[in-house]
């Protein structure tokens, strides 16, 4: 009676390891971690939104394995993106980690990709060097030196010369900096001073009237993905734009996300960038609508883009290797070409960036709505920091 009783209690314990091994077995993990809140909460939001409605569009389940989408908010700190990636890793087995939402936070977390094998998809942060921290990310967002180029050789041609830059002091910011001066005397412009603000809170205001009082023709501006409506502001309260200083940039500052409520210190302002909301494509126009409508009409921006490719990557890699890991998953990442929202894009294989379009834009109102519209396009553009 007890030996029965033993035996079948060991049947059922080994049953329900096989299941529990097996239902395992059948998850392909996504960690996506991201800014959920403080100063750069739009950013998570945009691409956890972007995350969901892929899913929602191809199903969750891919290469024969049930997608588990795991969302972990880092609060923008470095030590917790990484602290959170060595938990995915380990206690979840994740197959993929993804997100992060600024530089210091995908650097933080290369080395754990890299230890691990786990492929790590940056699907915003866009200082040149990231895709060099590791041989296991890849990246689905853009790289400031990628727009700030574009932006240099525009300039001259428009009769801007003498340009003032203003940036967030940090990889980014200083990737844009550099790229865009270096790119524009070459071009034969001029860069009467390059300024760096702090990343956080920064406050605008000596700047700018440092900018007044040296006259440029242009002020070339990068700050982060949420914080262009502080500068705007600030610009347009010192009456830098009624001076004749023109305001230009990467797309960053006109970001769509709070682009529409800039108000018209906004209008007329040139930009650089990969993605604009009103790119006029079959799929962006099915890709905006269904963004609005899940996201009570919030806009998608650059950031919801680069979540929502970031996705098809990831998907498509596990369709190819049935929900595959390490360097089988990597891999199938290298090399995917394929229409975006913000046009054609492809993972280059040997750098593991991404190569895209951009797109010169000026911001007009369209039905009453202030939109980024493309009028220029510089085609398959890889990133230029490759090659220093
Ligand atoms: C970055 O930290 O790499 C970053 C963040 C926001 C942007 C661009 C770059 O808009």
């Amino acid at each position: 009676m007890q030996k029965r009783y033993f035996l079948s209690a060991l049947m059922v314990g080994l049953l329900s390891a096989y299941a529990s091994n097996a239902l395992a077995q059948e998850k392909f993990k996504i960690g996506l971690i991201l800014p959920m809140t403080g100063p750069f909460a739009s950013t998570g939001k945009q691409i956890e939104a972007a995350a969901r409605l892929y899913m929602a569009q191809n199903g969750d389940t891919v290469g024969g394995k049930k997608v588990e989408l795991i969302v972990k908010d880092d609060t923008s700190a470095p030590d917790v993106t990484k602290r959170i990636a060595q938990e995915l890793v380990v206690n979840e087995k994740v197959n993929v980690l993804a997100g992060f939402g600024l530089t210091p936070l995908a650097l933080a977390t290369a080395p754990i990709a890299t230890q691990s094998k786990t492929p790590m998809v940056v699907m915003a942060a866009a200082t040149s060097s990231i895709t060099q921290a590791s041989p296991y990310v890849v990246r689905t967002s853009f790289t400031l030196p990628q727009a700030a180029v574009a932006m240099a050789d525009w300039v001259p041609n428009n009769g801007i010369k003498k340009v003032v830059t203003l940036v967030s002091d940090y990889g980014p910011g200083i990737d844009a900096e550099k790229f865009f001066k270096d790119r524009l005397l070459f071009n034969g412009g001029q860069v009467l001073e390059t300024l760096r603000v702090p990343l956080r809170n920064p406050d605008f205001a000596p700047f700018l009237q440092k900018v007044r009082d040296l006259k440029p023709d242009a002020l070339f501006v990068f700050v982060p993905s949420g914080a262009g409506a502080a500068l705007m502001k600030q610009f347009a309260e010192r009456g830098m734009d009624k001076a004749g200083i023109k305001l230009i940039g990467t797309g960053d500052i006109t970001d769509d996300d709070i682009l529409n409520g800039m108000g018209d210190v906004a209008n007329g302002v040139v930009t650089s960038h990969h993605y604009s909301a009103s790119h006029n494509s079959p799929l962006n126009k099915k890709f905006v609508a269904a963004f609005e409508k899940a996201n009570a009409g919030l806009r998608p921006n650059f950031m919801a883009v680069g979540g929502y490719d970031g996705m098809r990557v990831i998907y498509e890699a596990a369709r190819a290797t049935k929900g595959g890991s390490g360097d089988a998953l990597l891999t199938a990442m290298k090399g995917q070409l394929f229409e975006s929202p913000r046009g054609p894009m492809f993972i280059d294989a040997q750098t593991r960036d991404v190569v895209h379009n951009i797109y010169i834009r000026r911001v007009e109102k369209v039905g009453g709505q202030l939109y980024n519209q493309e009028f220029d396009t510089l085609k398959d553009v890889k990133d230029p920091g490759k090659s220093k």
